[in-house]
């Protein structure tokens, strides 16, 4: 049931991860124009790399509705026990509390364990937040600063820049 994603499936991930972010209201500042194109390339590349990992549940006409992404980091391929990050878990609506978010997870986190990595890092939206501890997930040390007024004007920036 729940499958790799293939290269060729970047632009449905990028579409995955624009819905996730709009979803959550990550994104207050907006998107780059460009936004699907850059995501895709760089999930397209990153699987070509082997550096990142992507596993989706199709429905019956082979369209993926969910998606899970494991990222080995640039600055992880030094180290002999290297550092993975879970992001773009996404169901869409119709799928959700079936189970997939759940299976998603763990095909990532075994995908991370047999490439090396000792520790996996994600960051939990608070609906996700019961599946990844019921996945052994616990809180690190992680500190975020917050700099909403910040970010509130990331659109402006963006118009400033003539992007
Ligand atoms: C959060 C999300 C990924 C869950 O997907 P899902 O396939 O419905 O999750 P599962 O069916 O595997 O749920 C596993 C467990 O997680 C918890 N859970 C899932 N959705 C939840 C919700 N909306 N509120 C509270 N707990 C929830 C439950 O404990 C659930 O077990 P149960 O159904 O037996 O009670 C999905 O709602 C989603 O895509 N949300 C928007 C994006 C998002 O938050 N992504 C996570 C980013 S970190």
């Amino acid at each position: 049931m729940v499958d790799s994603a293939r290269s060729d499936e970047a632009p449905f991930l990028a579409d995955c991860w624009r819905a996730m972010l709009d979803e959550l209201k990550m994104a207050p500042g907006g998107y780059q124009p460009n936004w699907r194109e850059r995501l895709a390339r760089f999930f397209a590349d990153g699987i070509a790399r082997g550096q990142q990992a992507w596993f989706v549940v199709r429905n019956g006409e082979g369209t993926p509705v969910a998606t899970a992404g494991v990222f080995i980091a640039e600055t992880s391929m030094i180290q002999v026990d290297r550092i993975a990050t879970i992001g773009g878990v996404y169901v869409s609506p119709a799928h959700r509390r079936k189970g997939l978010a759940r299976r998603l997870t763990e095909a990532a986190i075994a995908w991370a364990r047999e490439h090396g990595c000792t520790l996996v890092r994600l960051s939990a939206s608070e609906p996700a937040e019961t599946l990844y501890r019921s996945l052994g997930f616990t809180r690190g040390r992680e500190l975020v600063l917050r700099l909403d007024s910040d970010l509130a004007q990331g659109s402006d920036r963006v118009a400033e820049r003539g992007e």
